[in-house]
Protein backbone atom coordinates (compact mmCIF):
# COMPACT_ATOMS: atom_id res chain seq x y z
CA UNK A 1 0.00 0.00 0.00
CA UNK A 2 2.75 2.30 0.49
CA UNK A 3 3.99 1.62 -2.63
CA UNK A 4 0.27 2.61 -4.43
CA UNK A 5 0.11 5.50 -2.22
CA UNK A 6 3.66 6.59 -2.84
CA UNK A 7 3.20 6.23 -6.44
CA UNK A 8 -0.15 8.31 -6.62
CA UNK A 9 1.61 11.16 -4.72
CA UNK A 10 4.04 11.26 -7.33
CA UNK A 11 1.14 10.86 -10.27
CA UNK A 12 2.98 8.08 -11.39
CA UNK A 13 0.14 5.35 -11.54
CA UNK A 14 1.68 4.14 -14.96
CA UNK A 15 4.16 2.15 -12.67
CA UNK A 16 1.98 1.07 -10.39
CA UNK A 17 1.67 -2.85 -11.74
CA UNK A 18 5.19 -2.54 -12.07
CA UNK A 19 6.16 -1.40 -9.05
CA UNK A 20 3.87 -3.30 -6.98
CA UNK A 21 4.87 -6.59 -7.91
CA UNK A 22 8.74 -5.52 -7.77
CA UNK A 23 7.62 -4.56 -4.29
CA UNK A 24 5.61 -7.75 -3.60
CA UNK A 25 8.90 -9.58 -4.78
CA UNK A 26 11.75 -8.32 -2.95
CA UNK A 27 9.55 -7.84 0.27
CA UNK A 28 9.01 -11.53 0.19
CA UNK A 29 12.38 -12.25 0.07
CA UNK A 30 13.39 -10.25 2.43
CA UNK A 31 10.63 -11.16 4.57
CA UNK A 32 11.69 -15.21 4.13
CA UNK A 33 15.23 -14.30 4.80
CA UNK A 34 14.34 -12.34 8.05
CA UNK A 35 11.07 -13.20 8.91
CA UNK A 36 8.89 -9.57 10.01
CA UNK A 37 7.54 -6.46 8.86
CA UNK A 38 7.71 -2.64 9.31
CA UNK A 39 6.51 0.97 7.36
CA UNK A 40 9.25 2.63 9.48
CA UNK A 41 12.93 3.44 8.52
CA UNK A 42 13.13 4.16 12.37
CA UNK A 43 11.56 0.56 13.97
CA UNK A 44 13.79 -1.00 11.38
CA UNK A 45 17.23 0.90 12.47
CA UNK A 46 16.00 -0.30 15.89
CA UNK A 47 15.52 -4.63 14.97
CA UNK A 48 17.66 -6.08 12.10
CA UNK A 49 14.63 -8.37 11.95
CA UNK A 50 12.28 -5.90 10.65
CA UNK A 51 11.74 -5.45 6.87
CA UNK A 52 11.03 -1.94 5.23
CA UNK A 53 10.08 0.22 1.87
CA UNK A 54 11.97 3.04 0.89
CA UNK A 55 10.87 5.11 -2.58
CA UNK A 56 12.94 7.91 -4.32
CA UNK A 57 12.63 9.50 -7.91
CA UNK A 58 15.41 10.63 -9.72
CA UNK A 59 14.40 12.10 -13.41
CA UNK A 60 11.72 9.77 -14.83
CA UNK A 61 12.72 6.80 -12.69
CA UNK A 62 11.39 5.38 -9.81
CA UNK A 63 13.71 3.70 -7.44
CA UNK A 64 12.38 0.91 -4.64
CA UNK A 65 14.18 0.20 -1.73
CA UNK A 66 14.06 -2.91 0.51
CA UNK A 67 15.59 -3.14 4.16
CA UNK A 68 16.34 -6.42 5.76
CA UNK A 69 18.49 -7.41 8.35
CA UNK A 70 20.18 -10.09 6.48
CA UNK A 71 23.67 -9.45 5.28
CA UNK A 72 23.62 -12.16 2.54
CA UNK A 73 23.16 -10.98 -1.15
CA UNK A 74 20.16 -11.80 -3.12
CA UNK A 75 21.42 -14.60 -5.56
CA UNK A 76 19.33 -15.16 -8.84
CA UNK A 77 18.78 -19.17 -9.47
CA UNK A 78 18.84 -20.25 -12.83
CA UNK A 79 15.68 -22.91 -11.81
CA UNK A 80 14.63 -25.78 -14.13
CA UNK A 81 11.55 -26.04 -15.85
CA UNK A 82 9.83 -28.37 -12.94
CA UNK A 83 11.27 -26.05 -10.08
CA UNK A 84 8.72 -23.97 -8.32
CA UNK A 85 10.64 -21.29 -6.79
CA UNK A 86 13.51 -19.54 -7.74
CA UNK A 87 11.84 -17.06 -10.33
CA UNK A 88 11.23 -13.67 -7.97
CA UNK A 89 14.48 -12.17 -8.96
CA UNK A 90 14.34 -12.81 -12.58
CA UNK A 91 10.99 -11.55 -12.60
CA UNK A 92 11.95 -8.42 -10.78
CA UNK A 93 15.37 -8.93 -13.28
CA UNK A 94 13.02 -8.40 -16.51
CA UNK A 95 11.15 -5.46 -15.35
CA UNK A 96 13.16 -3.17 -13.55
CA UNK A 97 15.78 -1.29 -15.59
CA UNK A 98 18.71 -2.43 -13.14
CA UNK A 99 18.58 -3.53 -10.18
CA UNK A 100 21.10 -4.55 -7.02
CA UNK A 101 22.01 -4.18 -3.21
CA UNK A 102 24.21 -2.65 -0.67
CA UNK A 103 25.24 -3.13 2.59
CA UNK A 104 24.73 0.63 4.68
CA UNK A 105 27.34 1.55 7.08
CA UNK A 106 24.27 1.63 9.65
CA UNK A 107 23.33 -2.44 9.49
CA UNK A 108 20.72 -4.03 7.41
CA UNK A 109 21.38 -4.71 3.69
CA UNK A 110 19.32 -2.54 0.94
CA UNK A 111 17.99 -4.33 -2.39
CA UNK A 112 17.19 -2.34 -4.59
CA UNK A 113 15.23 -1.48 -7.65
CA UNK A 114 14.85 1.20 -10.56
CA UNK A 115 12.28 1.51 -12.87
CA UNK A 116 11.83 3.20 -16.20
CA UNK A 117 8.86 5.20 -16.84
CA UNK A 118 7.21 7.29 -19.56
CA UNK A 119 10.25 9.93 -20.40
CA UNK A 120 7.32 12.32 -20.24
CA UNK A 121 6.68 11.60 -16.66
CA UNK A 122 10.37 13.40 -15.94
CA UNK A 123 10.43 15.48 -12.92
CA UNK A 124 11.92 19.13 -13.63
CA UNK A 125 15.92 19.17 -13.81
CA UNK A 126 15.97 15.04 -12.92
CA UNK A 127 17.36 16.19 -9.47
CA UNK A 128 17.08 12.87 -7.13
CA UNK A 129 13.84 13.91 -4.74
CA UNK A 130 14.93 11.85 -1.59
CA UNK A 131 12.15 10.35 0.05
CA UNK A 132 12.33 7.52 3.39
CA UNK A 133 16.22 7.65 3.50
CA UNK A 134 18.32 6.77 6.40
CA UNK A 135 22.25 8.09 6.65
CA UNK A 136 24.49 5.31 5.12
N1 LIG B 1 16.67 -10.14 0.68
C1 LIG B 1 17.36 -11.29 0.57
N2 LIG B 1 18.23 -11.66 1.55
C2 LIG B 1 18.94 -12.82 1.45
N3 LIG B 1 18.86 -13.66 0.41
C3 LIG B 1 18.02 -13.33 -0.60
C4 LIG B 1 17.24 -12.13 -0.58
N4 LIG B 1 16.51 -12.08 -1.72
C5 LIG B 1 16.82 -13.20 -2.40
N5 LIG B 1 17.72 -13.95 -1.74
C6 LIG B 1 18.31 -15.23 -2.19
O1 LIG B 1 18.21 -15.28 -3.58
C7 LIG B 1 17.48 -16.44 -3.97
C8 LIG B 1 16.69 -16.17 -5.23
O2 LIG B 1 15.59 -15.31 -4.94
P1 LIG B 1 14.28 -15.39 -5.85
O3 LIG B 1 13.32 -14.37 -5.37
O4 LIG B 1 14.68 -15.34 -7.28
O5 LIG B 1 13.76 -16.86 -5.58
P2 LIG B 1 12.93 -17.47 -4.36
O6 LIG B 1 12.54 -16.37 -3.43
O7 LIG B 1 13.75 -18.59 -3.83
O8 LIG B 1 11.64 -18.07 -5.06
P3 LIG B 1 10.35 -17.27 -5.63
O9 LIG B 1 10.65 -15.79 -5.55
O10 LIG B 1 10.18 -17.74 -7.05
O11 LIG B 1 9.24 -17.67 -4.73
C9 LIG B 1 16.65 -16.81 -2.75
O12 LIG B 1 16.34 -18.18 -2.73
C10 LIG B 1 17.56 -16.41 -1.61
O13 LIG B 1 18.49 -17.44 -1.37
MG1 LIG C 1 11.56 -14.62 -4.16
Amino acid sequence: MHVRRTLIGWERQDLLDTAELIASELVTNAIKATGDITVSHEEAMLSPDLVTIGMYRTGSYVVIEVWDGDRTPPAPKTPSDDEEGGRGLLLVELMCRSWGYRWPATGSKVVWCMIAGDPDHASGGGSPVPRSRTKE
